[in-house]
């Protein structure tokens, strides 16, 4: 378990998530049929670079790539390719990290190119009200398990199935941090959550099956079934009044409405 954040390193952190925030909304203005994964990957350095942070993703663990970029039946750590080009009907989740005096920005948002079926808008619907449900448990009197449960019940009510292999986790010096913030458990079971604790809340959803097996480049997840997964995700610091989220979709959303994407 880490330590709760001190006001200060809260602060540098809402600053490093509001980046994150910003840069996938300047991401939202480029996804459309034909764009390659590498050319939004090139977007996303370039705005980190330009507001002073450096990619939190790159050289991680030897990660080649300042996004992760994941589509359809990627759940998560798609790496950005020349030859991936998107097209009409696709999701694709772009995951960004930034990193900026001395702490991390993580979260992420998944889009569609162009339309898409209501079946997977309907994915792209609960996947993200799951993680605002999950979201409003980040409370000092909650535990772990009360987020968890707040997401598995909302998207298992729609018949979708929770990824176990992968989870949330704390944000901090360090991208991964304790606690692990699973998205299936029961509520009232788990660690206890305390003030100034900051989670990375990142429910990975599946439209069918919650099996999931690694790509042949290592880092891609897939699901074994072949149908789409959606994954968004939240910095938060936990509260005692309330969840302060770090994160913000308002910008993205913002791009998506002038686009004619409502949500
Ligand atoms: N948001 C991702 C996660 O929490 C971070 C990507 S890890 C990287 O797992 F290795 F791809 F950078
Ligand atoms: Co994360």
């Amino acid at each position: 378990m880490n330590k709760p954040k001190t006001e200060q390193e809260i602060e540098i952190l809402r600053d490093n998530n509001l980046l994150v925030s910003k840069t996938l909304a300047e991401i939202a203005k480029h996804i459309q049929p034909g764009v390659t994964t590498a050319a939004l990957d090139r977007v996303a350095e370039d705005f980190i670079r330009s507001n002073g942070a450096v990619p939190g993703f790159l050289g991680y663990q030897g990660y080649p790539k300042t996004l992760c970029t994941s589509v359809n039946a990627c759940v998560v750590h798609g790496i950005p390719s020349d030859n991936e080009v998107l097209k009409e009907g696709d999701i694709v989740s772009i995951d960004c990290g930034t990193f900026k005096d001395g702490f991390y920005g993580d979260s992420a948002y998944t889009f569609a190119v162009g339309e898409i079926s209501t079946e997977v808008a309907n994915l792209l619907k609960y996947t993200k009200e799951s993680l605002q449900l999950g979201a409003q448990k980040a409370m000092d009197k909650f535990r772990i398990g009360d987020i968890a449960s707040a997401v598995q019940t909302h998207v298992e009510a729609q018949g979708y199935s929770v990824v176990r292999e992968m989870v949330g986790h704390g944000l901090g010096r360090n991208m991964h941090e304790k606690p692990d913030v699973p998205n299936y458990g029961k509520a009232g079971t788990g660690k206890k959550l305390m003030d100034g604790m900051v989670i990375c809340i990142e429910p990975m959803i599946n439209l069918g099956k919650r099996q999931v097996y690694i790509g042949r480049d290592g880092w891609s997840i897939m699901t074994l079934d072949g149908k789409p997964s959606a994954h968004f995700e939240y910095a938060v610091a936990v509260g005692h009044h309330g969840p302060d989220i770090l994160t913000t979709f308002s910008y993205i959303e913002e791009v998506l409405k002038q686009k004619g994407q409502i949500y």
